[in-house]
């Protein structure tokens, strides 16, 4: 655990950003976790909803979707790049018959992951790994699949990220997954306008647009064959309002002072998204890649 002011220097900036990643992350994660537990459940990533539906609705909709789009199968072996606390790996697992390795960097995370796989009786297809996607414990070539959820988006150099991933996964594999991005025409006021205050706020060392993507994807060797906003895919709307209620709500009575940090620390970064994605700065998006084989 780190003081709030060590906190505040490493995400005051991209270079302290860049430069001290892994300790943001972790600290990051050991504020908000509790937070998201408690709004969002055991999948933190943001889903496009159809109409009339929940939230968990639309998380579960989204983790189908991604199992669907890349044909995981039962004997399928997949890594689920950044996995939080194993809600999509799990659910993924359930629906896909696959087995599914999840990779974080946040040893809390991982435990409260390989608890839930074990009560839903997963345990045996689903595993929990401390690593870093910049730096991935497999051999070469070791997965059918990779997946990532807005993970990616926390990492220091995003090329150096899809590499890895690129070299993780066997030829002929798909890499598909959603992550968060800026608007492909933002110039750099915009980006410092809105852009930055979602990168402090979330521990984001920078974030790149879908083209840029597209263009770091081909430069490690995939093969583009989707990238879009996920509006395409369903109604953003309701994460926006659903934020926008966090951050107007009152923070509760009686916290000590790291929950009230905590507090404040999600309300600012649930504010600044919303303000971003309405005025169309901010997306998240998605992709579909395969590794060509040969
Ligand atoms: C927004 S959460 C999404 C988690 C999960 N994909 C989900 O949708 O529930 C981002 C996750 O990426 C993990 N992460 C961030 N940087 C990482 C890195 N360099 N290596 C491994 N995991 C990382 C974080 O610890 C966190 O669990």
């Amino acid at each position: 655990m780190m003081d709030k002011d060590s906190y505040r220097r490493i995400v005051s900036d991209r270079e302290n950003r860049e430069d001290n990643y892994r300790e943001g992350v972790k600290e990051y994660y050991s504020l908000a976790t509790p937070g998201y537990l408690s709004g969002w459940g055991t999948s933190f990533h943001f889903p496009p909803f159809h109409p009339g539906q929940t939230l968990e609705e639309a998380i579960t909709t989204q983790q189908h979707f991604i199992a669907r789009e890349g044909n995981f199968a039962p004997g399928m072996k997949i890594l689920d790049a950044g996995c939080g606390v194993g809600g999509p790996a799990i659910e993924i697992a359930k629906y896909s018959g696959s087995s599914i390795t999840g990779v974080n960097l946040v040893t809390a995370q991982l435990d409260i992951a390989r608890d839930t796989a074990q009560r839903q009786g997963l345990g045996d297809r689903c595993s929990f790994v401390e690593g870093d996607i910049m730096d991935l414990p497999f051999e070469n070539d070791y997965f059918d699949a990779v997946f990532s959820l807005e993970a990616i988006c926390h990492t220091p150099n995003k090329h150096d990220a899809y590499s890895e991933i690129a070299r993780v996964l066997k030829p002929g594999g798909t890499f598909i997954g959603t992550d968060w991005f800026c608007a492909d025409s933002l110039d750099s006021s915009d980006y410092a306008r809105l852009i930055d205050p979602v990168c402090r706020t979330y521990m984001l060392p920078y974030i790149t647009s879908i083209q840029e993507l597209e263009g770091i994807l081909k430069s490690v060797g995939f093969a583009v064959e989707e990238s879009r906003n996920v509006e395409d895919l369903g109604s953003m709307e309701p994460v926006w309002n659903i934020l926008e209620g966090f951050a107007n709500s009152e923070m509760p009575p009686g916290l000590s002072d790291r929950d009230k940090f905590s507090f404040e620390m999600l309300s600012e970064s649930f504010a600044v998204t919303a303000t971003a994605a309405r005025q169309n700065a901010f997306l998240v998006g998605y992709w579909k890649s395969t590794l060509p084989e040969g």
